[in-house]
């Protein structure tokens, strides 16, 4: 029996090495000295901002999902059919106009939160341009948008300037597919789902029409609108595959309806074009295991371990990734606990905030940001620039610490309704050291007593008699 129990348990490890080794297998660090530095400078940034805007905010609904005819909860749309709600829904070019769109007050709000880069939705699966692109005319500068006649109608260069003028970063959310494009909803066929509506086999010119398209818009962003940090794409099904993959796809258990197909757009092709235009370009393929995939992103979720690889999860603030006529936001305390948790597991935050109609964003928004920003002003050295630092977290503590290794920080997540307690023990600190601990934000050194591996810290009085400090107490070790 006990031998049995044994093997099993050999089984299992080894098997669990295996997964592992298969889930760090999904990382391909890049080679281009440019890139590797870039990636490293990325790393210290921690904290985005992504936003999901179009004509599709007019209606508080989905970011375009609701053309795609799948069978998915995000999908939905009102019981009409299909080919009316679908160009009604394309009819939203004709009244968008964001008259109140200010995307400095946007930048400065933003930069006043520590966010050090924005990710724009230049296109969404819909395949509506928020940019002056020369290859459709469903686009936010064409004559049928009311928003052209504004002199800020191309609202993607308006963001990437404001954002860069206040020091940030500028990224290009792209999306592969295109819903809109003839050339991958072929209006003579309808359109079963997410993917192609046609054989690429089949019809490679078009499908090649369709490469180009892609390319072209791609390299107007690389050229037309200044220095570009990173390109995001996104729709991870328009990827290269073969005859295997496409098997594996068909065959799995849980394949339902999704039309996979070798859907190859050359993206080496295109990424190292890219960069002949934008050197040290970070190229996000979003989900596609390969060298195009600079970092991960996992979505709307906080990894539960660290990771083995850059990485950033992107978040919605409120609501859902476009805009919502009733978003719930979540509250300043959440946000800064998530960002913690992100960079002590060696992740950064995009937090996305989705912007009206108008142009504008909702109150609660420049509320969060503000609330974000107070901490930040005091505790912003226990975030950027760090990397993650074993063991991440022990209870309410978490552990980051600098590049260089020159200090390490105790961040103390403290509940809504709770106080800081007297004192809290720590077994992260290098034992045998006599560490000097600081309270980012208060004078004096703070007292602790070290015995083994573990270290008590005893919160300096005025500290925990003061509820109101924060919604994370720093503590400094050097
Ligand atoms: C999901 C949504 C997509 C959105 C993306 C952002 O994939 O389906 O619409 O753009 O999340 O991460």
């Amino acid at each position: 029996m006990k031998r049995i129990i044994n093997i099993l348990i050999i089984v299992l490890i080894s098997l669990s090495i295996q997964a592992q080794h298969d889930y760090n297998k999904k990382y391909y660090p890049p080679t281009d000295p440019l890139v590797v530095q870039k990636l490293e400078q990325w790393q210290d940034l921690k904290f985005g901002l992504l936003m999901h805007w179009g004509p599709y905010s007019q209606w508080g609904v989905v970011e375009s999902w609701s053309i795609c005819s799948e069978d998915e909860g995000w999908c939905k749309r009102p019981e009409e059919d299909y080919i009316s709600y679908k160009k009604k829904y394309e009819g939203l070019q004709n009244t968008f106009n964001p008259t109140q769109f200010d995307p400095g007050k946007w930048a400065k709000a933003a930069a006043g939160a520590g966010m050090k880069y924005v990710v724009f939705t230049t296109k969404h699966h819909d395949g509506f341009c928020m940019f002056d692109t020369k290859f459709t005319d469903y686009k936010i500068t064409d004559s049928k948008t009311p928003f052209s006649k504004n002199p800020k109608a191309n609202v993607a260069k308006e963001i990437f300037n404001a954002f860069r003028n206040e020091g940030m970063w500028a990224g290009a959310y792209f999306s592969k597919p295109d819903w809109h494009s003839p050339y991958y909803w072929w209006p003579n066929f309808a359109t079963p789902d997410r993917n192609v509506n046609y054989d690429v086999k089949k019809y490679p010119e078009r499908w090649e029409n369709f490469v180009q398209y892609t390319q072209n818009q791609i390299m107007e962003l690389m050229s037309d609108y200044g220095k570009i940090d990173i390109l995001w794409l996104d729709g991870g099904w328009v990827e290269k595959m073969n005859a295997d993959q496409v098997k594996a796809y068909v065959t799995a258990p849980d394949y339902k309806f999704m039309h996979i197909q070798n859907q190859d757009v050359r993206m080496d092709e295109l990424a190292a074009k890219a960069r002949q235009l934008q050197p040290g370009l970070l190229v996000v393929d979003r989900a596609v295991e390969g060298p195009n995939q600079n970092y991960l992103t996992p979505e709307n979720q906080v990894p539960k371990e660290m990771l083995a690889y850059p990485w950033e999860s992107c978040i919605i603030m409120g609501g859902g990734w476009s805009y919502s006529f009733d978003a719930q936001y979540k509250s300043g305390r959440e946000l800064v606990h998530m960002l913690i948790d992100i960079v002590a597991k060696g992740g950064n935050l995009l937090l996305n905030i989705a912007p009206s109609p108008k142009g504008t964003w909702d109150d609660a928004a420049y509320q969060r940001l503000q609330d974000i920003g107070k901490w930040m002003d005091i505790n912003g050295e226990s975030i950027y620039g760090n990397r993650k630092s074993a063991p991440y977290q022990e209870g309410p503590v978490y552990y980051t610490r600098k590049k260089d290794g020159s200090a390490l920080y105790l961040l103390y997540c403290v509940k809504e309704g709770e106080k800081m307690p007297e004192e809290f023990k720590v077994t992260g600190i290098e034992p045998g050291k006599k560490p000097t601990i600081e309270v980012l934000g208060f004078k004096g050194k703070v007292n602790y007593v070290q015995s083994g591996k573990s270290m008590t810290i005893k919160v300096p009085k005025s500290i925990v008699r003061n509820n109101d400090f924060s919604y994370a107490l720093v503590f400094r070790v050097k």
